[in-house]
């Protein structure tokens, strides 16, 4: 039987490798199984969490649209739309706000990164994200959401909400649990500036990711200054445990050009670094530029893009709508 698979990006701007190679690679390989019916949301909603220029916004959801197309999800066969425009997300957040306890979200790692030191200051959103993100994929009864590393935490939030409302309720399986689709490998690719910090769209330095949208000479550029130590290229998959950006960036290879870890280290093996981020650079642009072109081109044609957003967003609404409808129903509105 096909999956229903569900998944979110921010419209944040500066997508990168870490999006593509976590999220989106696999967005358009699922969605190639014509078993499957799948919704890829620009999740606006989350964007607000943290300080927004309106106009760099409606910019930044329109690029996120195109990267998806550009990427090679076909609008035609899955949805698309942004949360927003769907009001059944922001009132099953409320409700699912209600039935989350205060102690799960203290525990979610991200909104302690994210929020800092200056706890008091961050805005209730960015602590209730997670809230937010089990609305989503609980109104489309989602079977499977393919998502990075970072995110297994908040699926596991999203399980234990859907899990409670039907305890509470006593509706066996009014909610689906969704499964998380993490990859096995290089589910978190990590800056390229340290080995310890993820890649993100936040990081001050531009150097530390690769952005969808850099071209040929930036991505050369950034993997020639790429950190890496003073080691020749490592010999066994066992040394990569202490040198985490030969790991990052050999994972990086792995990943972008679909060939075994194990072959690339072999390839590679006591050469020094130079050769291989030759090759590297040049496995990147092969992949990154195509696209990074395509959404150039897309963003052009501003028309196409809000029609794939207003197609979308009537398609959500109506599994939307009722699906809240019902909980309506259940909870005596
Ligand atoms: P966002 O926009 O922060 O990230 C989008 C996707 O990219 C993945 N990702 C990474 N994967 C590997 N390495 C990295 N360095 C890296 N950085 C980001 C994220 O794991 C994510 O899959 N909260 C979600 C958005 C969301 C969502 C949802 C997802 C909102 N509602 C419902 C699934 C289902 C997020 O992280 O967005």
């Amino acid at each position: 039987m096909g999956k229903k698979i569900f998944s979110g990006v921010q419209p944040t701007g500066n997508l990168h490798l870490g999006n593509y190679l976590g999220a989106i690679k696999n967005f358009v390989h699922l969605s190639n199984d014509i078993d499957n019916n799948c919704i890829f949301c620009v999740v606006d909603l989350h964007s607000i969490t943290v300080k927004q220029d309106p106009k760099e916004l409606r910019n930044n959801i329109r690029e996120t649209v195109a990267t998806f197309v550009a990427s090679g999800i076909d609008p035609k066969k899955s949805i698309i739309f942004n949360q927003s425009r769907v009001s059944a997300h922001s009132e099953a957040a409320w409700i699912f706000s209600c039935v989350a306890r205060m102690g799960w979200l203290n525990r979610m790692t991200q909104f302690k990164e994210k929020a800092g030191k200056d706890k008091e200051k961050a805005s209730i959103g960015l602590f209730s994200y997670p809230v937010l993100m089990a609305a989503d994929i609980l109104l489309y009864d989602a079977t499977h959401v393919p998502v990075g590393d970072d995110q297994k935490q908040h699926l596991e939030l999203c399980r234990d909400i859907a899990q409670k409302f039907n305890n509470d309720f006593q509706i066996d399986d009014f909610f689906k649990i969704p499964e998380p689709l993490i990859q096995k490998q290089f589910s978190r690719i990590m800056s390229l500036k340290d080995g310890t910090k993820k890649m993100s769209k936040s990081d001050l330095s531009d150097f530390s990711r690769i952005n969808l949208t850099d071209s040929s000479d930036e991505i050369i550029n950034k993997i020639k200054k790429a950190k890496t130590d003073i080691m020749p290229m490592p010999v066994s998959q066992k040394e990569l445990e202490k040198r985490l950006e030969a790991k990052n960036l050999i994972g990086i290879f792995s990943s972008i050009a679909d060939i075994d870890l194990e072959k690339i280290i072999k390839r590679y093996s006591g050469k020094n670094f130079s050769e291989f981020k030759k090759d590297l650079s040049q496995v990147i642009v092969d992949k990154i530029y195509p696209i990074s072109k395509e959404i150039k081109k897309l963003m052009g044609d501003t028309v196409y893009l809000d029609k794939i957003l207003s197609d979308g967003c009537d398609k959500a609404s109506e599994i939307a709508s009722k699906k809240i409808k019902k909980i309506h129903e259940i909870m005596g509105f």
